[in-house]
């Protein structure tokens, strides 16, 4: 199966059957960990897989989860990552690869904010001195058409994936079908500056339309959709919106998520390229102070 079509399914889910996933998947899953793409050798990022989560799951009440309610399931990975943004985005983008692999095997997952680090890791009872930055809930998702609906749903008469969903004056498929939304591709891609907005068609000649209609479907913390892109000649600049909410390594996961979204889309609809981390030129793209610049796709 193509990723894109994985990452059009996936969706994070919240309830689960509790039951232990079956040893064949089990091995699936916690092999998957081998495989992650490696981007840069210097970053720090460890996966942990919890065999046994009804227990853990209680342990992390009231410290991982929005507002420290931790979602229930039969198992996590507890994210590790050194204390340094270039490991807490690598730990959003192998993550996310994770769940994506995961997606394929049908499986549900969610990611969850880890809250404290330091009471996280006592909960969890593993020592390290990486920090530890989110939990992936896996399991098999307790309302099983839910995952598969994003499909079953669609229009019929939907001329493609790109006419739903996005775009402006069309109406989705999806029904009454419990989704996040997301922001329209031109609302989140600029032309050379910031906020120099292109039209849809702008987009669609230059061949990136579908990338990004892949891209706004990747998670973010609160679907907050933190993410701009500014196109600059064979340069695609990513930035990422700051929150006072918000601790650097969730704010850096979202950036991470967002990078791996980008590429696979690039990637599955055959344009190469590979991402560039790079803080420079914030000031000649007029990129305001609330915004960090993550780096940049070079094609
Ligand atoms: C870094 C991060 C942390 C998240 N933490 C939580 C969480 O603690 N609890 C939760 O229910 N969802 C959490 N989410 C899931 C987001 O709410 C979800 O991805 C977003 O609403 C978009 O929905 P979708 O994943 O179904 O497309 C988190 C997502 C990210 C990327």
């Amino acid at each position: 199966m193509k990723m894109l079509k994985v990452v059009e399914k996936r969706k994070s889910v919240r309830e689960y059957k509790m039951s232990d996933l079956d040893e064949k998947t089990l091995e699936q899953v916690v092999n998957l960990t081998k495989k992650i793409p490696v981007i840069d050798e210097s970053v720090g990022v460890e996966f942990r897989f919890i065999i046994d989560g009804s227990e853990i799951s209680q342990q992390l009440q009231g410290i991982s989860g929005y507002y420290g309610k931790m979602i229930v399931a039969p198992h996590y990975f507890a994210v590790y990552a050194d204390k340094n943004i270039a490991s807490y985005k690598y730990a959003g983008y192998a993550g996310e690869w994770i769940i994506l692999n995961a997606a394929k095997l049908n499986l549900g997952t969610c990611w969850i904010e880890a809250g404290d680090s330091a009471k996280a890791k006592a909960a969890v009872g593993y020592a390290t001195d990486k920090e530890l930055v989110a939990f992936i809930a896996v399991g098999w998702p307790s309302h099983e058409t839910n995952l598969s609906a994003i499909y079953n749903s669609r229009d019929i008469n939907s001329a493609s994936s790109l006419t739903d969903r996005g775009y402006p004056d069309v109406k989705t498929g999806l029904g009454a079908e419990k989704e996040s939304p997301r922001m329209a591709i031109t609302e989140f891609v600029y032309l050379k500056t910031w906020e120099s907005m292109l039209t849809f068609d702008e987009l669609n000649r230059r061949g990136l339309d579908e990338a990004f209609y892949y891209m706004r479907l990747a998670p973010s913390w609160g679907n907050r959709q933190p993410w701009r892109f500014i196109l600059d000649g064979e340069r695609i600049v990513l930035a990422v919106q700051k929150d006072e909410a918000l601790n650097e390594p969730v704010e850096n996961i979202d950036a991470g998520i967002a990078m791996l979204y980008f590429e696979v889309a690039m990637h599955d609809l055959g344009i190469s390229g590979n991402w560039k981390l790079s803080e420079d030129k914030k000031d000649e793209y007029k990129i305001p102070e609330d915004y960090f610049v993550v780096g940049y796709y070079s094609m």
